[in-house]
């Protein structure tokens, strides 16, 4: 198969369909097997831009370390208040002048819309690490291959994601990304934070889904709980969050429920939706998926600056 990646900017997971993220997840197992040498011809003498207009701990220095790995260099920053965005530089002006330092860049922004108008500015590759409530879609690549490195398939798993299905954007790229196979989704949430009705439209005659609100009531149907946060700095009005944080705490009391090889994914940050006492099960596959975040990053770079990165594996 010809390289989908390849000088292309990844703004949704939407654009991309079952054997495009295939060839990635076959790039990925490739590069992990690779000796330190063989690894760093991937990304040698190029340089990744990482633009953060909100925290990020994983995103965004697994791409670093991915990128590192791979024999390139990064710059960028870590917050706006670091850049010139602090002095009233817009995003276009911010955009247009690292693209001249970079290869690509890595935009993470609360604003819906800024990955892409970004990337009808920029000439290089822009890739999006979270754009406001929309999606992130690098999140979701990782996601479906730690589901595929520790079920071995996608077809045919009941899949819950559990939370804030309003607000969460990782929700968003996931839903769609499992579109492109036949598991069943439950998705688990206070009614007030259901997932938003465009993401059921774009599913809807794809994928078996439902609604819940108690989780306990479907537990012992999942092969995967892919947990969320409340995400609190979304909520246009804080006592609104205060009605509703908490709703869901996975313990070692309810995963005894459920079956014995249910798989606990969570994109991380927790703020107390899974109790550390979880952490030591083998269900817990949150620290996993942060693995896999530096693993397929550094496939997802390979591909997209090289034509066949086959050649280099
Ligand atoms: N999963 C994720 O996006 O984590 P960070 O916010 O730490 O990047």
């Amino acid at each position: 198969m010809k390289n989908p990646f390849y000088n292309r900017d990844i703004i949704t997971i939407k654009e991309f369909n079952r054997s495009e993220l295939e060839y990635l997840f076959s790039v990925a197992d490739k590069i992990e097997k690779l000796d330190y040498e063989r690894k760093k011809e991937l990304a040698k003498g190029r340089i990744l831009g990482l633009l953060f207009f909100e925290p990020s701990t994983r995103t965004r220095l697994s791409f670093e370390a991915a990128m590192l790995s791979i024999g390139g260099n990064v710059l960028g920053f870590a917050h706006p208040s670091m850049s010139s965005v602090e002095k009233g530089e817009n995003l276009a002006d911010t955009v247009k002048t690292v693209e001249s330092y970079v290869d690509a860049i890595v935009l993470r922004h609360p604003m819906e819309g800024a990955n892409r108008f970004a990337a009808e500015i920029a000439s290089k590759p822009v890739i999006n690490a979270g754009s406001g409530t929309e999606e992130h879609p690098t999140q979701a690549m990782l996601d479906l291959y730690t589901i595929m490195k520790v079920k071995g398939r996608i077809n045919g798993l009941n899949i819950a994601i559990v939370g804030d299905l309003k607000y969460g954007r990782t929700v968003y790229s996931l839903i769609y990304a499992l579109s492109n196979y036949s598991p069943r989704i439950f998705l688990v949430s206070p009614p007030q934070l259901k997932v938003r009705s465009e993401a059921l439209f774009n599913i809807s005659d794809k994928i078996k889904f439902s609604e819940h609100e108690d989780l306990k009531e479907i537990i012992k149907n999942l092969d995967v709980i892919y947990v969320t946060r409340i995400q609190r700095e979304r909520f246009p009005d804080p006592h609104e969050y205060e009605r509703v944080k908490g709703s869901y705490v996975i313990d070692v009391d309810l995963l005894k429920s459920g079956k014995e090889d249910c798989m606990v994914m969570h994109p991380l940050p927790r703020v107390g939706e899974i109790k550390p006492e979880v952490d030591k099960m083998p269900n817990a596959k949150y620290f996993l998926q942060i693995y896999y975040g530096k693993v397929i990053r550094g496939a997802l770079l390979a591909s997209i600056f090289n034509p066949d990165p086959y050649d280099l594996l």
